[in-house]
């Protein structure tokens, strides 16, 4: 999909050279822009709603053809509802209807929709937030689809319409925000979506070191014995059973000032998750494929800030690994020495997460983070609390789980605060280690946050739990994306500090 944004005054809609355009009807109401259609049509759009019995309800599309005076041959209304300000969950929806009413043949397309009122944004971050949910409501995976669907919504020339003059050059800042958010989110969901034949550990890899072609992020990769000769062998017992290397990718990305300290983003790279020895049960276990959302989620984050060129400095890492059953792989009752030089006792080898997270948090100990936030599809524990709508967040730290918890809800991807106290700690203890690799069948979530407390204790550290909010199942099955806009916004409000 193409994005711009460009300046067409109300009274110049009906002669714009566009093959649709998209108004709203806010209820009943007609939006100004679907206003001044109107008139240019000699009242022939509200006639033609009327004759539809059109409500305006949020989402809700209407296709008018051939309108008499209005030169695009589609004008498509969407509703908006009559509350006085829509919220951003009603936006997205406004805009995903839209954008999936669209007809195959209509390339070129201006949107008005920016105009509508969304409760605590402002035109800028309206324009964002269009920008991105275009994309995302384009976005497709039939990479593997032998007959392709026939669906182009993926090659709309999308214009938004502004009607004011000044304001389009903080506008065409904003659009190109939006657009990195809606790139990295689909990259994300790119990765989530891939088979685990095609995405496993090296291939992640390759990802990173593609993003650092262009010279504008610094990519290392290191593969088994180089992670052997550190001691990070608590990475790689998880991999122990798999025929593929396991992975530790750092992409530095240096957008700030060279004394600042960096943000860095952990994120939890299982390509396939069988649980191992302690072997998962069958059914579904096809979705454990996006145990590498978290992994993909900071691929999607540093592909975004690169293209924004934003003003931080970030540095991602992503631990890589296949959880695979074989006469190689690590058994229950196994104890391994982690890079922090803590022992565990690997009670249960489907907690496999933690121990590729524990050694790539001591790992970045070295970069003097202002602050580490690893994200992970960590527990199904973290799927009952919260379901598919709230991420899991865990930080010992007030100011930055409120930084996060911010970010998530300016942006409408939201997390939701869960303790990590030190009371859950003594649920952790083993009688041969010092950690056991699982708590008991209470808290999952959290002593699973605990477990990684006890190696982020030289920085500000925050950990979100995406089990339930990476990945949908039933008819929408596939990646979402999230938290990639949770985390860019984030980053873009410490870059604006
Ligand atoms: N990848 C899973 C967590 C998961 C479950 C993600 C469902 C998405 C959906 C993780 O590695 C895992 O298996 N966790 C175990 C931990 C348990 C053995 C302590 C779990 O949640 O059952
Ligand atoms: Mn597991
Ligand atoms: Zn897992």
């Amino acid at each position: 999909m193409d994005l711009a944004v460009a300046v067409i005054a109300h009274d110049h809609l009906a002669e714009a050279a566009h093959t649709a355009l998209v108004i709203a009807a806010q209820g009943t109401r007609l939006s100004p822009a679907a206003t001044a259609l109107n008139e240019a049509s000699a009242g022939a759009l509200q006639a033609a709603l009327d004759a539809a019995g059109f409500e305006g309800k949020p989402g809700q599309t209407q296709t008018l053809y051939g309108l008499n005076g209005v030169k695009a041959s589609l004008v498509l209304v969407v509703g908006a509802g009559d509350a006085e300000a829509i919220n951003l969950q009603q936006w997205q929806k406004i805009i995903t209807s839209a954008m999936k009413a669209l007809p195959n043949k209509m390339s070129k397309v201006a949107s008005t929709l920016c105009e509508l009122p969304v409760a605590g944004r402002d035109l800028n971050e309206r324009i964002s937030d269009h920008a991105r949910f275009a994309l995302a409501a384009s976005y497709r995976f039939d990479a593997y689809k032998t007959k392709k669907p026939t669906t182009e919504v993926a090659k709309v020339k999308l214009t938004l319409a502004i009607a004011d003059k000044a304001e389009l050059k903080a506008a065409k800042e904003a659009l190109v925000w939006g657009q990195c958010i809606g790139t990295g989110q689909n990259f994300a969901r790119d990765l989530g979506n891939q088979p685990a034949n095609v995405a496993y550990p090296g291939y992640l890899a390759e990802m990173a070191l593609a993003l650092g072609d262009d010279g504008n992020m610094k990519v290392d990769v290191k593969g088994d014995a180089e992670l052997r000769k550190m001691g990070m062998h608590c990475l790689l017992s998880v991999s122990a059973g798999s025929a593929h290397e396991a992975q530790l990718v750092t992409m530095t990305y240096s957008g700030g000032k060279a004394k600042d300290a960096p943000v860095v983003l952990v994120g939890k790279g299982i390509t396939f998750d069988t649980g191992g020895i302690s072997l998962k049960p069958g059914g579904g276990m096809d979705e454990m494929k996006y145990d590498m959302c978290g992994a993909a989620s900071v691929l999607g984050v540093m592909a975004a800030i690169k293209l924004a060129k934003l003003k931080l400095n970030v540095i991602g890492v992503i631990a890589c690994a296949e959880n695979m059953p074989s006469s190689t792989a690590t058994r229950p009752g196994d104890i391994v020495t982690t890079l922090s030089g803590q022992t565990v006792e690997i009670l249960n080898t489907d907690a496999e997460g933690r121990l590729v997270l524990c050694d790539a948090l001591t790992y970045v100990e070295r970069f003097k983070p202002a602050a580490v936030v690893d994200i992970a599809t960590l527990t199904g524990a973290c799927v009952v609390a919260l379901g598919k709508v709230a991420t899991g967040l865990f930080s010992p730290k007030d100011e930055l789980a409120d930084e996060l918890l911010a970010a998530g809800q300016r942006v409408d991807d939201r997390a939701w605060r869960m303790p990590v106290w030190d009371d859950y700690q003594e649920l952790l203890d083993s009688p041969f280690a010092d950690i056991a690799n699982i708590g008991g069948p209470t808290a999952g979530s959290i002593t699973a946050a605990c477990y990684l407390a006890r190696f982020t204790k030289a920085y500000d550290w925050a950990h979100l739990d995406i089990a339930g909010t990476a990945w949908l199942s039933g008819a929408a099955k596939g990646s979402t994306g999230r938290p990639v806009p949770l985390l860019l916004e984030f980053l873009r409000a410490r870059a604006a500090a």
